[in-house]
């Protein structure tokens, strides 16, 4: 059964009047720990044997003799054999004692199952428990739902293969690498079918993640993914702000498009399918045009995140969108927690973030500023779940 909200209140209101921030060492780990040293709280991070170095050597905080920080900003690594240890009872007990409010991110929410963090997981979550899930296209109650009744633009859905008939991508996970992508383009079924027997032959996908994937219109357009952050301690009116936007670098993919044309008509056959996965990110702004719109979809979301999984969202969201050709963004993927690309700003802010605090303003920062605000107003309980 869900932890009830009641009870994640009650360990809050036993927290000391300077929390910790804590988060699972990967995805946007970085920016995590240097927004909280940057607000003056300390940054603990969970890291994984084997997995740790960037956290428990290059990141890690170094103190002078003054105790004053003189490098780095992860300032306690806890290290587990498993990420998903940080699921059991004593290493809950452990973050309860430091007094860690926790930061989900995707790495969190990919190697602790879900029904451990909706069910188990008893320290405050800073952001939207419930709306973890969402995020798997394969539940019935997931992310396109949610853009669906908030009416967002999403990509139209095809029923089945058959019924391609413009470019299309088919989403499904890689048959062994379950955490990465094994999407695909086609433009037609006979195109899916000669793709999908290629693939399946490869073992880069398994024929029922095949049944099951998810078909969709291919939005010709730039990607921009907005990241978002809500703040519920103000008036509605000033709760949706605007950080920064980034976009990605996917392997091969984007070793693909540096290609002139001519030398990508000589890749191999099996060279010739773009993986889709993410190795880094660069910096964007929008046209000041299409900002209005961009803040539309911001509003519409929160509203129906409210309506839907209250108290919906609290903290950071990532829309991650393409711009179709006149300019309007559609909503292919959500996060309902820190988007994978907030390290672009990491440290030094992002152009809008920056606009909005008059000061460097990362994802990281707005983060430990909501738990100082709600913390020094004696109001934690509103900002976790
Ligand atoms: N409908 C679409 N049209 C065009 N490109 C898309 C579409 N959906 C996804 N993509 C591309 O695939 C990448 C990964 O898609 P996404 O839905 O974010 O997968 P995941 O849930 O694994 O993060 C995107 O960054 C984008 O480049
Ligand atoms: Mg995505």
């Amino acid at each position: 059964m869900a932890i009830a909200s009641d009870e994640i209140a009650r360990i809050v209101e036993r927290y000391p009047p300077v929390p910790a921030v804590g988060t699972i060492g990967s995805h946007s780990a970085i920016d995590v720990a240097d927004g909280a040293v940057a607000e003056g709280l300390a940054s603990v991070v969970i890291a994984q044997t084997g997995r740790d170095a960037t956290y428990a050597r290059y990141f890690r905080t170094l103190w002078d003799a003054h105790g004053a920080r003189r490098r780095g900003c992860v300032d306690e690594v806890w290290e587990y054999p498993k990420f998903a240890d940080i699921a059991a009872p004593e290493a809950q007990e452990r973050l309860r004692q430091r007094g860690v409010l926790f930061v989900p991110n995707r790495a969190f929410s990919s190697y602790v199952p879900l029904p451990a963090i909706e069910s188990d997981f008893r320290v405050p979550i800073v952001g939207s428990r419930a709306m973890l899930r969402i995020e798997e296209r394969s539940e019935r109650e997931n992310y396109y739902r949610l853009l669906e009744t908030a009416g967002i633009p999403s990509p139209r859905p095809f029923p089945g293969p058959e019924a391609i008939d413009r470019l299309a991508i088919v989403k499904l996970p890689h048959a062994r690498r379950r955490l990465e992508r094994g999407f695909f383009t086609a433009a037609s079924p006979e195109e899916y079918r000669a793709k999908s027997r290629a693939l399946l032959a490869r073992g880069t996908i398994a024929a029922d993640d095949l049944a099951a994937a998810r078909i969709e219109e291919y939005v010709l357009g730039p990607v921009f993914n907005f990241n978002f952050f809500f703040s519920p301690l103000g008036p509605r009116a000033e709760g949706l702000e605007l950080l920064g936007v980034d976009e990605r670098r996917e392997s091969n993919l984007d070793g693909m498009v540096r290609l002139p044309a001519a030398q990508q008509l000589e890749l191999s056959e099996s060279d010739r399918i773009p993986e889709y996965t993410v190795v880094g990110h660069g910096t964007l702004t929008v046209r000041e045009s299409i900002l209005e719109e961009v803040f539309r979809i911001g509003e519409q979301f929160v509203d129906a995140a409210r309506a839907r999984y209250p108290p919906g969202i609290l903290g950071p969201f990532c829309l991650q969108t393409c711009l179709d050709h006149d300019g309007h963004p559609t909503v292919f993927d959500v996060a309902a927690r820190i988007g994978g690309g907030t390290n672009i700003h990491l440290a030094l802010g992002h152009p809008y973030g920056n606009a909005l605090y008059r000061g460097p303003m990362s994802t990281g920062r707005r983060i430990a500023l909501e738990i100082r605000r709600a913390a020094a107003e004696g109001r934690l309980r509103e900002i976790v779940s």
